[in-house]
């Protein structure tokens, strides 16, 4: 199987060490050991026994991440390394070739050319910027005439950061149900005071992980929930891949499940401070515009002028270390990754610098 240089994944793989200012990093500035195991208060982690731990997935964990939606039980969740690796396994267990998929764009790369190498035709359906960043039930209405295996949505979406609007969600399922097709949205970016699909249809499928929200990318722990035949279909391929995801991270993730408010809120405080001051900012940059969403940790920032996404943001990073994932990574010109994680001292020097460049060239 052949796939694509994931455009956005390479370039932080290339620039992200060079950065000053990181203004586009997709995660609240991550946690320490140390911090994650001050809220281990019944020192769980220190009896921890390095077999291979629960096959399908600690029970104690399954039975935090069910309390992050409303229906479910244990067989519908089975545990990743990272999201990233739940929703490759639910597109590896689902699609054949010839499948049609339907996705969205601008978004994440791996939606559309992962079903491509896995044999798929992928239509790709535009996010509006003007419409908020929405998607249109008329364009899924006309792409659905072909039969339609599985939509792939990321709510809320990278890189827009905006969640599906409930009129669309009801529509895209009563399209979904007349065809069986399945539904699988990617939710790393999720509130989980916000809906999930695979709590509103029998064959909606949500993959999240403690990555973005929950500051423990290192810990590369994500999960899968749907219905208990294709959970029970994707433990039985993880069994040639990773076994388990293992007692250590299913422990540090429990210990940070058990804790998810406290960390939620230290989301909502780094998003907050981050918002206002890109607002602040916005009111004397007329040639930038941006849809923000309300707690998410990236947005799409529009920028005017003819300079490629691509040499604007490695003009901005040599000379003045500022780092931005260029719209061009996302197929989409003219726009910037703007995340919503910074250090506030390092948004408000970063916007600086990107105002100066832009009026200077
Ligand atoms: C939409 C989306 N899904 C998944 C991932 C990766 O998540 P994880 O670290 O849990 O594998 C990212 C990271 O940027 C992402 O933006």
């Amino acid at each position: 199987m052949k796939l694509p240089k994931f455009e956005v994944e390479q370039w932080m793989t290339d620039y992200e060490n060079d950065a000053v200012c990181n203004l586009t990093d997709t995660c609240i500035p991550a946690l320490t050991v140390k911090e994650l195991l001050a809220m281990d208060e019944a020192g769980d982690f220190q009896n921890v026994r390095l077999d291979y731990g629960a096959i399908t997935g600690d029970l104690r964990v399954k039975e935090e991440i069910l309390k992050l939606y409303q229906s479910g039980d244990s067989d519908s969740i089975t545990t990743s390394q990272g999201c990233l690796q739940g929703n490759e396994m639910v597109m590896e267990t689902l699609l054949e070739p010839g499948d049609h998929v339907i996705t969205f764009k601008p978004g994440y790369q791996a939606f559309s050319d992962y079903p491509r190498a896995l044999g798929g035709t992928v239509t790709e359906l535009p996010l509006y910027e003007d419409d908020n960043w929405q998607p249109s039930v008329s364009d899924l209405e006309e792409a659905m005439k072909q039969k339609t295996k599985l939509i792939i949505l990321n709510d809320p979406n990278n890189p827009t950061g905006i969640r599906f609007n409930d009129a669309f969600i009801t529509r895209m399922i009563e399209l979904a149900k007349e065809q069986g097709t399945w539904i699988l949205s990617d939710e790393v970016y999720r509130d989980p005071a916000c809906p999930s699909v695979s709590d509103l249809y029998d064959r909606g499928i949500s993959t999240g992980s403690l990555s973005k929200m929950y500051s423990l990318a290192g810990l590369r722990f994500g999960w899968i929930k749907g219905p208990h035949d294709l959970i029970q279909k994707i433990n039985e391929r993880r069994d040639y891949s990773i076994i388990s995801t293992g007692p250590l991270a299913d422990t540090l993730a429990y210990i940070a499940l058990k804790n998810k408010e406290r960390l939620l809120e230290r989301a909502e405080n780094v998003i907050q401070a981050n918002r206002e001051i890109i607002q602040d900012w916005l009111k004397n940059e007329p040639a930038c515009s941006v849809v923000l969403p309300e707690f998410c940790t990236v947005s799409f920032l529009k920028y005017e002028g003819d300079i490629p996404s691509k040499q604007l943001a490695l003009d901005l990073l040599k000379k003045h270390g500022v780092f931005f994932v260029p719209g061009a990574c996302f197929f989409h010109e003219n726009h910037l990754r703007l995340s919503l994680t910074a250090d506030p001292e390092v948004m408000k020097q970063g916007l600086s610098l990107l105002s100066s460049y832009l009026h200077q060239n």
